[in-house]
């Protein structure tokens, strides 16, 4: 979670014993400093050793492909070895350019790529081979996917298209509105190695959120209604720099009513100047509060490693709950 996820969140939910991931910092100066602290903190914890060589920091960092030199980012990448690269946005050539790279200068660091359909899974799993895929379904929040499915058909259909072509076993990795322990037994179910939680860590205590996107977030509910896939959030500054295939999910805003409502980009974006100067807006309207349909299930800010212990416990109640009803209605027939 680029602007939002820094090395305090990443590390406590490593700490906590999940997979912490700091997001896209955009500069590789900034990350270079995220994942120095990183490492100071981690230490701290006792989780890191003295030096990088030899040795994987525990936790990912996310790259956004489109736009981004590799060149830039590929020397902080292999001084600081971390454990995972989570590569998003990017076509196919550039994740392979992105991948032999990492593995050329990083050989101890996986690779991560998170898309948002069949077809692009079964054209990585050929071209780059990722270490593992991230299965990105359209309830996640943030940029994502413009045409998409939720992870419940996507990632059954992924892994029967790869067992019919014969592809190798590449661990998929459910993200997209898994908010609890019950969301993590469902995309087990659905045939996931792992999930990504993204939205629920909106009210983690360690997260870099604004006060006022932290209240927006608390007082969201009924993510279908009150978020909106759009690409009008991009928009709203400035000419939207995305290409046409991604979009985002966020709190539905001024801007993305005005062109619902039938303005195009360009009056939207004038009239929210407009309000902007006559102090009619709310915090939704100047800022993007990026998050997705599960919002409504984030009630309060917790520590990080609450929300990993909580779901990892709810977790295997669930799927002991499950094994229960199941093993009663066999003794039933
Ligand atoms: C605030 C926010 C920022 C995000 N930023 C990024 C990003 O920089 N790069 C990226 O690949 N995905 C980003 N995502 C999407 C996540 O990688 C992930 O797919 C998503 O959070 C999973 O769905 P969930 O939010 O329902 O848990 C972001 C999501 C959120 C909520």
């Amino acid at each position: 979670m680029g602007g939002v996820a820094g090395s305090k969140l990443a590390v406590a939910v490593t700490g906590a014993g999940g997979l912490g991931q700091i997001g896209f910092t955009g500069d590789p100066h900034l990350l270079d400093e995220e994942l120095t602290s990183a490492r100071r903190q981690l230490r701290n914890h006792k989780l890191a050793n003295e030096t990088g060589s030899g040795h994987v920091l525990p936790l990912g960092t996310g790259i956004i492909v489109v736009g981004t030199p590799v060149e830039e980012f590929i020397s902080v990448i292999s001084k600081h070895n971390p454990a995972v690269v989570w590569l998003s946005f990017g076509t196919a050539a550039e994740f392979q350019e992105w991948t032999t790279k990492i593995r050329q200068d990083s050989p101890l660091t996986k690779i991560w790529v998170q898309l948002g359909s069949v077809g692009a899974a079964l054209e990585a799993a050929r071209g780059c081979r990722p270490d593992a895929l991230v299965l990105q379904g359209s309830d996640a929040g943030g940029h994502g996917h413009e045409s998409g499915a939720s992870i419940v058909s996507l990632i059954p259909e992924v892994c029967d298209a790869f067992r019919a072509g014969g592809l190798p076993d590449i661990p998929l990795i459910a993200a997209g509105g898994i908010m609890d322990g019950r969301g993590v037994a469902a995309a087990l179910a659905l045939g996931a190695s792992g999930v990504v939680m993204g939205t629920r860590f909106l009210g983690a205590e360690e997260a870099k959120a604004p006060s006022q996107f932290r209240q927006a977030i608390l007082e969201a509910s009924d993510g279908g209604q009150s978020m909106a896939r759009s690409r009008a959030f991009d928009a709203m500054w400035g000419p939207n720099p995305w290409p046409e295939t991604y979009d985002g999910r966020c709190l539905k805003n001024s801007m993305y009513q005005s062109i619902k409502d039938g303005l195009s980009t360009e009056e939207a974006r004038r009239k929210l100047y407009q309000d902007l100067r006559g102090q009619n807006v709310s915090p939704q309207d100047t800022m993007s509060i990026w998050a997705g349909t599960g919002v409504g299930m984030v009630k309060k800010v917790e520590k990080a490693a609450d929300i990993v212990s909580q779901v990892r416990k709810a977790a295997r109640e669930t799927i002991m709950l499950l094994g229960m009803t199941v093993e009663r209605s066999a003794d039933e027939d």
